[in-house]
């Protein structure tokens, strides 16, 4: 089960029906967010990773990639978690500086692509600092219901800050890895994981969860690092990942290693084609694929028949 952290309800003394109103609607929230979780019968967090992916090609028996080193799979969650955990205050800083603010149009267009309705159910996967999540709070409105999940507790807490800082309130958060969700099954009108999947050691385990969670029709959006289209703007990116990351990251967040982690996961991190492929064999629809900015970035799509 994960761990359920309310996100508080209001900040400040407000009194007066919109404040009561704004009570409710959240109480209501998380009575149905709760009833989500106490219906879930994912399998239990103790379980091991699924056989079939717990190391991806190229990596030997029992292990796995944390970018370009090989480690243990029973390691690898505990290494992304101590990246996040130490760039977690710095986090969202870092992505306007590394990507001169163009993760917010990647975003945009992930979100649009996402056609959030109101009323609709929507969980953002390894959400972090809540961009997608506030985005799609207002677009479901207080009819609909968005929650909020990493599987790291500090960057949930960062979350949950820049969520009322936004003056978005009412939203919960659920501390879940990816590769076991802790919702019942057909729960979520839309599921994202926004530059998530790639820190995941089961990929295909984290697909088919996802899967399982949405209703029937419902949408799966990944939004992340991918490969370039063309060969000479990959050289140009990969002089850009291995050289100036690591010193924004050094400088900025004083932790070159985790910036020098980022450029090497997204290498190693499936192509469009095999991402693809890997929602289809998840049991996904009408998969797509949409590039931005020369594919460095991919927005995969498909839907749960
Ligand atoms: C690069 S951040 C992305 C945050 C946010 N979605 C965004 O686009 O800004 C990656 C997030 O994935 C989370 N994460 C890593 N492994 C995970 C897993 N197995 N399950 C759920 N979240 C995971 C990390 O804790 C981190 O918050």
């Amino acid at each position: 089960m994960a761990r359920f952290v309310p996100a508080q309800a209001h900040i400040g003394a407000e009194a007066g029906t919109d404040a009561f109103r704004r009570r409710r609607r959240h109480s209501r929230r998380l009575a149905l967010y709760l009833k989500l979780c106490r219906s879930a019968n994912a399998p239990s967090p103790a379980m091991p990773p699924s056989s079939s992916s717990r190391s991806r090609p190229g990596s030997k028996s029992g292990y796995t990639h944390f970018g370009y080193e090989e480690v243990p799979v029973a390691e690898k969650a505990r290494r992304v978690g101590a990246v996040f955990s130490a760039v977690a205050t710095r986090y969202d800083l870092m992505n306007d500086l590394m990507s001169l603010g163009i993760h917010r149009l990647w975003k945009r267009f992930a979100i649009d692509l996402a056609g959030v309705a109101p009323g609709e159910r929507v969980l953002d996967v390894a959400g972090g600092t809540g961009d997608l999540t506030a985005a799609f709070a207002r677009q479901a409105g207080p009819r609909g219901m968005v929650v909020l999940s990493d599987i790291n507790g500090e960057m949930l807490r960062q979350g949950r800050a820049r969520l009322l800082d936004r003056g978005v309130a009412g939203v919960p958060l659920a501390q879940a890895n990816a590769e076991r969700l802790p919702f019942a099954d057909a729960s979520f009108d839309c599921i994202t994981i926004g530059f998530g999947l790639r820190n995941v050691t089961d990929k295909d385990a984290a697909l088919r969860s996802m899967a399982r969670c949405l209703k029937p029709g419902g949408r799966l959006l990944i939004l992340e690092f991918s490969k370039p289209l063309n060969g000479a703007l990959g050289k140009l990116y990969d002089e850009y990942s291995f050289k100036v990351l690591p010193l924004l990251g050094k400088v900025v967040a004083q932790d070159e290693g985790a910036y020098r982690y980022l450029a090497e996961s997204i290498r190693m991190h499936p192509d469009q084609e095999t991402l693809k492929k890997m929602m289809e064999a998840a049991g996904l629809s009408r998969c797509q694929v949409y590039n931005l900015t020369g594919g460095i970035v991919a927005v995969h799509r498909g839907y749960r028949v």
